[in-house]
């Protein structure tokens, strides 16, 4: 597996090649450079729960500014990247804040390939039915919702799954079983920071794609915001690949011992 490289420029047919072995219609044959980044994404077997987390962030660790503003971090060939794990996914999972600061659709458009399915996180229904996943037909729409909230079934033209809050938050865990039982298996958490850090935290990650651009806030919301440790030899040393986008350096964490499904 190498360990470094540079996805600039690469052609269509080149993705299609991609998008094909993903589907399980060929196998991963013409995809020249990009096997590098997608190949081993595209090996997950049919049915096998994975969970793969995505954030575009500053030297200094912050995905968007203080009062929200995030568009955008990092350059096209990231955001090119965004829409293609998008297209490789079976659902695309989000937090109620990126809903309400970036109103995104969660659809693929900077690539060929299906939008998944949208997940929005929204445990206490802050949301209004007003945002555009909610009201945009191109994709499917689920909204997680505490069970100690239960109040109606749908939110715009999505549908509501309740599942149990423990210790405050919604399990990941949890989320992941029931996508799972809805043939959701191959999922693609979007962000933002608490969102992911909820699924890292819980050991519900199987891989994390920081993409660093070179750039520095000095003030915003953070990145990752995990329990304090005592020492830096107490911190997470996954297994890195490290691939260049652009300007942008994609770091992607893969790690062996999660437990999420
Ligand atoms: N640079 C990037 O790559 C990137 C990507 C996405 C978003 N963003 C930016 O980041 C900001 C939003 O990110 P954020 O970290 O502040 O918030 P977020 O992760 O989008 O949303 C956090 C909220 O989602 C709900 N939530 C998520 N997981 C949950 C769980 N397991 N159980 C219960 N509730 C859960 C909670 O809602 P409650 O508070 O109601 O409990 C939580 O406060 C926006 O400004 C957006 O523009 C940047």
């Amino acid at each position: 597996m190498p360990a470094e490289g540079n996805i600039t420029g690469r052609s269509e047919a080149q993705w299609q090649a991609v998008l094909a072995c993903r589907r399980r219609t060929a196998p991963l044959y013409g995809a020249g450079e990009l096997a590098e980044l997608y190949g081993s994404l595209c090996a997950i077997p049919a049915g096998q729960s994975f969970a793969v987390a995505h954030l575009a962030q500053s030297l200094d660790g912050r995905i968007a500014t203080a009062s929200g503003a995030s568009q955008w971090i990092s350059g096209d060939e990231d955001l090119r990247h965004t829409h293609r794990m998008r297209a490789l996914a079976d659902a695309v999972v989000v937090g109620a804040d990126t809903i309400l600061h970036d109103d995104p659709l969660l659809t693929v458009r900077r690539c060929a390939g299906p939008s998944p399915v949208r997940v929005v996180i929204d445990p206490d229904r802050r949301l209004k039915a007003d945002h555009r996943v909610f009201t945009d037909a191109s994709a499917p729409t689920l909204v997680v919702v505490a069970a100690d909230c239960a109040n109606g079934l749908a939110l715009g033209a999505a549908e509501i799954i309740h599942l149990p809050r423990v210790d405050g938050i919604v399990s990941p865990r949890a989320i992941r079983r029931a996508l799972a039982a809805r043939g959701l298996h191959w999922l693609f958490i979007e962000g933002g920071g608490v969102t992911i850090s909820h699924f890292l935290r819980t050991r519900c990650l199987d891989r994390l794609q920081l993409t660093i651009a070179p750039m520095i806030l000095g003030s915003g919301r953070p990145s990752l915001n995990l329990p304090e440790i005592d020492a830096p030899d107490l911190g997470l040393r996954p297994q890195i690949r490290r691939i260049a986008l652009g300007q942008d350096v994609l770091f992607e964490c893969i790690f062996g011992d999660r437990d999420g499904d």
